[in-house]
Parts: C-alpha cells; structure tokens; sequence
C-alpha cells in the first residue's frame, strides 16, 4: 500500500513519539507525574512524546496551525491546516504498566478532518486513514463490524474518572446498554476505541464530555472504515462536545435509541 505524503509525516511523527513512549514505559516507576485536576495525570513521558511529536510536524509542514493537550493552542501562519494532536492517550494506563494507550495526530484542512494516524507502540499496531482514500491498520485495509443486532454486539465505553462529573449520566448509560448487549468493554484510550470500531473489533463505542484531540483521527478511521459517528443527539459537533457515539449504521442507529431511553426498567 503506498502512503501519501501526508500520512508519510504523520506515521513518521507518530513512530518517533512511539519510540520514546515505549522507552518512558519501560521506566515509568521514575517517571515524573503531576496532577492537572483530580484523577487527571500528566507525566513526563506526555510531555516528551508531545515535543517530538511538535518538531516533527512543525520541521515537515512549516505554519500549520496546532491544538496538543498538553501545549494547547500554537498558532500558524498557515489559516487553513490545523494538527489535532494527543502524545499519549491513556496515560492512566500508561502510568499503572496496562500497555493500551495510542498517540492519535490528526489534520484538518479548512475545518474538515482529512487525514488521521492513530499508533499503539507496544502492539505495533498502526491506523492510517485519509478522506476518501479508506482506513487501514498497518497494510490491511479496515472494514467497520457486520453485526446488526445489539444483542450480539461489543460496545466499548469510556468511565468519567474523578473529577470529570457525568458520573450519574454515565451510570443510566450503562445500564441501558448493559441490558441489550452482548458485552460492554472499557479499554482506555479514546483514540483506540474509535480505531477498533474502525477494525470491527468491537461493534460500536460511546463515551462524553471528551476533548477534541481523544477523538479526531478516531472518527476519520470510523468513517473510512465505513462506520457511523455523531453526538448522542444525532450531532455532528463531536470536537466541540467531545460526546460521542460510534457503530456500523445500524449499531450506531440503535446506541444512540439504547443511550437516549430515561432509565432502563430491571
Ligand atoms: C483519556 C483517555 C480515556 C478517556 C478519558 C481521556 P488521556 O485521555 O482517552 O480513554 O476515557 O476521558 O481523558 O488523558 O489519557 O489522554
Ligand atoms: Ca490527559
Ligand atoms: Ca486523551
Ligand atoms: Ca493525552
């Protein structure tokens, strides 16, 4: 399969991030960590996959504009491309030696996600997707799950940790979805969750109040794997609200019906 330049400078950016990530996990009981809120982590291994990341882009596509989590906004020249970037999406994971977290880099030109790599360094597992062009994990082309029925499917989710609020809303959530389907999983990583509804390895996905950067070059993969996205609502403004639900049509048709019911009965 051949790259475009594009995602050439994403993959590469993206790998090299990954390399240091892999090393930092290695060591992470001398990591320094600080506290952004309750429950909300950042350690040097974020900070150090972000200034990688950072130079990479910068050195490849000079004046492009960024939104990072942990820099924030940086302004380009550049009024028609932004990067969308997350250095480590589960860090929580990353902190306790659970080896499931991703750097997620998306673009967005004029206001429009069109391309997205999203990279496991451990698994060596890494999602490529560019608008119109299809969603692949490293050669293999992705194709969203077949299953129709809820009752059949894995849904994976997100748990508001300490601190986020919407614990009571996620809680009537979970239970509506509990009692239609086959399983619920909570793997960790956004960026992650959305790549395996992309690769059909759960059947769909649902999490709130996430930020721009978790879920970006997610919801390409989604899309380019022929995959469903929107807000619970039926919204398409998931960068601003950060909620999300994801599927193949038909399972995402039917979360957001399961997710929208007042109180499942028992
Ligand atoms: C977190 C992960 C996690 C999600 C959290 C996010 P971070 O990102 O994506 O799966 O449930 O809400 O904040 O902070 O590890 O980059
Ligand atoms: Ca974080
Ligand atoms: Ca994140
Ligand atoms: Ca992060």
């Amino acid at each position: 399969m051949a790259r475009s330049a594009i995602i050439n400078v994403m993959v590469q950016a993206a790998m090299k991030a990954g390399r240091s990530l892999s090393r930092d996990f290695g060591e992470v009981q001398n990591l320094q960590v600080s506290l952004k809120g309750p429950g909300d982590y950042v350690s040097q291994a974020d900070r150090r996959a972000e200034d990688i990341v950072f130079t990479e882009l910068a050195k490849a596509r000079p004046g492009y504009a960024f939104l990072m989590e942990e820099r924030g906004v940086v302004d380009g020249d550049d009024d028609q491309h932004r990067w969308i970037v997350d250095p480590l999406d589960g860090t929580t994971n990353f902190l306790h030696g659970i080896p499931v977290f991703s750097i997620s880099i998306a673009l967005e030109r004029q206001g429009q996600l069109v391309a997205g790599v999203v990279y496991n360094p451990i698994m060596d597992e890494l999602y490529t997707a560019e608008r119109g062009g299809g969603a692949f994990m490293n050669d293999r082309r992705l194709r969203v799950a077949a299953r129709t029925k809820l009752s059949d499917a894995v849904i994976g989710c997100g748990i508001p940790h300490l601190g986020r609020g919407h614990h009571g809303n996620f809680l009537i959530e979970l239970r509506n979805v509990m009692g239609e389907v086959a399983g619920v999983r909570r793997m960790g990583s956004a960026a992650l969750d959305l790549a395996y509804v992309a690769a059909g390895r759960i059947d769909g996905y649902w999490e709130t109040g996430l930020s721009a950067w978790d879920v970006a070059a997610g919801l390409l993969l989604v899309r380019e794997a022929g995959g469903f996205a929107s807000e619970p609502g039926g919204g398409q403004d998931m960068l601003e609200s950060g909620d999300v639900v994801a599927g193949n049509e038909v399972i995402h048709r039917a979360l957001v019906k399961t997710l929208s019911k007042p109180v499942a009965s028992r």
